[in-house]
């Protein structure tokens, strides 16, 4: 069969908040833009996101963006470039605005501004008073956002290819990077999609742990794709459990009703925050709460029969608010806990949330590789934007209410860049027969018959490894130990087989393809981490318990080929202002 192939100026892989942004751009700059997508776009992850978006508009407290920038820099436990987060907090205002302006529901307050509420690690003057910074659309932030995006693409005639897997990337004679081979989910047939420039924008990868708030779909497709196209992955040991998520299960309970007045207690009833954070309390940032609930469980003061979690309270603030500003973790609240947050309190308990690292990029976008003797260079035509990338904003621990904005920023900056690039790039690429080949392969390698193991098992084994040996507290031995084990894990996926049902259904053809994603970025994270030997954000090893400046205050590199390490210096110059220089991060 001859491969059907399209052509496009560029192709944007994943359309959650960064890729639409990144698209809008590209396609009213007229240019031919294709996105692809394995899920119906409203559906991408952006759409969960709950609390809001983080811009300093002062509309309830006052605020400045240089207040913003500390609090990230501190948040980010002093690991994130402080130019791209300068240049970040000062986008925020605009990027927030020009929201509005596409159409965007945000709830408002009575004066008719944006309502902006009080999120973990926010503070006026520089470590003052806690800010009000995080703009919502009640808890239904991403949903208003990633919605508005989609419409504004269908009006400047954006083209997707819906429900499309990305298998991976294809490079021209010459090595450059000019699209990437596709599988149509229902049917089965591949698609090479050529184009000039190439974004990867395919969110975050929390289904590497058995426990998540994230959706099906996070299994680190672009971040895999980029490994196997021998880019590293930068800053993989840091990764974001979010202190609030339904016990047991997973889903995410906003830290919106922490900054709405909620708080948590332990079995003897007590807000026991005041002792781990004495200013910031409930609204420290989410490592230090993260490890607080998990420090309360061990100590025999958790909730229920198993003592296995803490309580989130809200009664207190009534029905009413509830209702108007947290209508769907209530609804969450009812489905999945069982409980009314109007009368009871939600079990809670660390969810894996969120990835810091991810593809190396500069702040336009641009995937960057270590060139040698310090030095950086670009992979031509390759950009990534989104969880998926790590511009560097985050370091070791992200602020709530950052993720939108990262997307959001970076994904029009991206867009923007692809739009003179491929200006100054303006020929057609094609690809080349042997990159081809080895993208096909992808998809022979599953045809395989007979007796083995299926995805769902050797995925069910995986995700618990990833859970015990590199959650919220990790020391050399459980981390060694984990990475044995997941190397006897990456060493099965060629007895793989596709049941029966793969005949009828291609959903366990992309399943298997999803689980080497996973089992690529899942080693990434666990060999990053055994390298650190310091505590620092999300990093926190009780074997090494105080960060070390003098020796990690450096960004880590993994390479697939061979498990390889390396690192490279943090950024502590911002743009205009006066750097933060690292000092003891109390809240
Ligand atoms: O808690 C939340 O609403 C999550 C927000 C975020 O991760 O930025």
């Amino acid at each position: 069969m001859k491969l059907p192939k399209r052509h496009f100026d560029a192709l944007i892989i994943g359309a959650g908040g960064a890729g639409l942004n990144a698209a809008l751009q590209l396609a009213s700059a007229n240019l031919r833009v294709a996105v692809v997508s394995k899920v119906f776009p409203t559906r991408s992850h952006t759409v969960a996101a709950q609390g809001g978006v983080n811009a300093a508009l002062a509309n309830v407290l006052p605020d400045s963006w240089h207040w913003h920038m500390f609090d990230t820099v501190k948040g980010s436990d002093y690991l994130g470039d402080q130019d791209a987060i300068e240049f970040m907090c000062r986008e925020a205002i605009p990027t927030v605005y020009e929201l509005e302006h596409a159409g965007v529901p945000f709830s408002r307050l009575e004066d008719g501004k944006i309502y902006q509420r009080a999120f973990g690690g926010q503070s006026q003057d520089f470590g003052g008073e806690q800010a009000a910074r995080t703009c919502a659309a009640a808890d239904r932030t991403g949903h208003a956002i990633l919605h508005t995006l989609y419409q504004q693409n269908i009006r400047v005639r954006t083209h997707f290819f819906d429900e499309f897997f990305a298998v991976d990337l294809v490079r021209d004679r010459e090595g450059v990077i000019c699209g990437a081979l596709a599988l149509e989910i229902e049917s089965g047939v591949p698609l090479l999609i050529e184009s000039k420039a190439t974004l990867l924008a395919t969110g975050g990868w929390g289904q590497v742990f058995r426990t998540t708030s994230n959706a099906h779909i996070n299994t680190g497709d672009g971040a895999a794709m980029a490994l196997r196209a021998g880019v590293p992955l930068m800053d993989m040991e840091f990764f974001q459990f979010h202190p609030t998520g339904i016990a047991g299960k997973g889903m995410l309970i906003t830290e919106g009703v922490r900054g709405e007045g909620g708080y948590l207690v332990n079995r003897e009833g007590k807000r026991f925050m005041e002792g781990y954070a004495p200013h910031a309390k409930d609204l420290a940032s989410r490592d230090v709460v993260s490890r607080a609930i998990v420090t309360e469980v061990k100590a025999g003061r958790g909730c229920g029969e198993q003592g296995d979690h803490v309580m989130l309270k809200l009664d207190h603030l009534g029905e009413a608010l509830i209702s108007k500003r947290l209508p769907g973790i209530r609804e969450s609240s009812r489905i999945f806990a069982g409980v009314d947050p109007v009368d009871e309190p939600i079990p809670v308990f660390p969810t894996a949330h969120y990835a810091m690292g991810g593809i190396p990029t500069d702040r336009f976008g641009r995937v960057a590789m270590p060139a040698g003797k310090g030095a950086e260079e670009v992979v031509p035509g390759l950009y990534a934007a989104g969880e998926c990338a790590c511009a560097s904003v985050h370091g070791a621990n992200r602020l709530g209410g950052n993720s939108l904005l990262d997307i959001l920023v970076f994904g029009r900056l991206a867009g923007k860049d692809i739009v003179d690039f491929v200006r100054e790039n303006p020929y057609r690429r094609g690809a080349d027969a042997a990159s081809l080949d080895a993208a096909m392969s992808r998809l022979t390698r599953l045809d395989r018959q007979g007796e083995g193991i299926q995805v769902h098992q050797l995925r069910a084994e995986f995700r618990k490894c990833m859970e015990d040996h590199a959650g919220v507290f990790r020391t050399q031995e459980i981390m060694v130990e984990g990475y044995q084990r997941l190397c006897e894990l990456r060493d099965r996926l060629p007895e793989v087989r596709l049941s029966d049902h793969s005949k009828v259904f291609n959903t366990a053809r992309i399943e298997a393809l999803e689980l080497e994603n996973m089992m690529d970025v899942g080693l990434a994270i666990a060999v990053s981490a055994l390298h650190r030997q310091e505590s620092r954000g999300a990093h926190s090893r009780p074997d090494y318990p105080k960060r070390d400046d003098q020796n990690w205050l450096k960004h880590s590199l993994y390479y697939r080929e061979g498990d390889r390490m390396d690192y490279k210096p943090v950024r502590t110059k911002p743009l205009t202002v006066e750097s933060f220089p690292p000092k003891e991060r109390v809240y």
